[in-house]
């Protein structure tokens, strides 16, 4: 079983997410390009929680997180080091979002409907294994969130299926049913959620809900 965590990404999405993977006994290495950003975090961690540079969190991670800002998110990754994404899962939760303000409470994004954010990186980093997951939830829900004893569903898609085996395996111990909605190509489908997910937030302030999948 691979226990490594490298963490694209210092803002909430990655704390959040790597108090739980601490949590759940992996070792986790968030990475910045200011590491100085994560001191606090740090001091909580405990010892089986570091710092380092992207690429440093990219080579140390058997599994990796991309949590960055989505608009730089090949940049990041260009940092990270090809090399040090080579064959790996790559847990996609960014979403392309604009920097154009909210209309009536919907999100713009720099894409369109025919081309998502993942299949961008996928193309330009073809040796990593991406998996959209955690980009339509908000990040106070994404570990173990208390729903009454419903599980939540996390749409994810990825070409690779051992990668999508692994990211499911992650998302048992976090809480989440798993939908897995095939190729690279349903993130067309899964980032958009996003902006559905935000809608009641903007228009109501209301931000703790999860998407369920009902079937007959
Ligand atoms: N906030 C949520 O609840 C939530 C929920 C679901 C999905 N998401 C998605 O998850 C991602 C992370 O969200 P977030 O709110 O945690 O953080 P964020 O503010 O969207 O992004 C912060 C990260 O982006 C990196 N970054 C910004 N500009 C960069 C550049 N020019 N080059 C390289 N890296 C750059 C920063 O790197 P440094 O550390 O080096 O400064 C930082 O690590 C986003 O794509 C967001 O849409 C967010």
């Amino acid at each position: 079983m691979k226990t490594k965590i490298g963490i694209i990404g210092s803002g909430v999405v990655s704390q959040v997410l790597a108090d739980g993977f601490l949590k759940h006994g992996y070792e986790v290495k968030i990475g910045s390009r200011d590491t100085s950003k994560l001191n606090e975090w740090k001091n909580k961690a405990g010892e089986k929680g570091t710092i380092g540079s992207f690429a440093e969190a990219a080579s140390f991670g058997e599994i990796i997180v991309l949590a960055v800002k989505g608009s730089a998110a090949s940049e990041a990754l260009k940092l990270a080091g090809e090399t040090n994404l080579k064959g790996k899962t790559i847990i996609d939760a960014t979403n392309p979002i604009d920097n154009k303000a909210p209309e009536n409470g919907v999100l713009k994004f720099f894409t369109n409907l025919d081309e998502s954010l993942m299949e961008q990186l996928q193309m330009k980093f073809p040796g990593a294994n991406f998996v959209k997951a955690f980009n339509s939830v908000g990040n106070p829900m994404m570990v173990n969130p208390d729903y009454k004893g419903i599980k939540p569903t996390m749409f994810i898609c990825g070409n690779d299926e051992n990668a999508k085996k692994e990211v499911k395996h992650i998302l048992d111990q976090f809480g989440w049913e798993t939908e897995d909605m095939g190729k690279v190509e349903a993130a067309r489908a899964i980032e958009p959620l996003c902006m559905l997910w935000c809608i009641p937030g903007f228009i109501k302030n209301e931000w703790t809900h999860a998407f369920k999948l009902l079937k007959m």
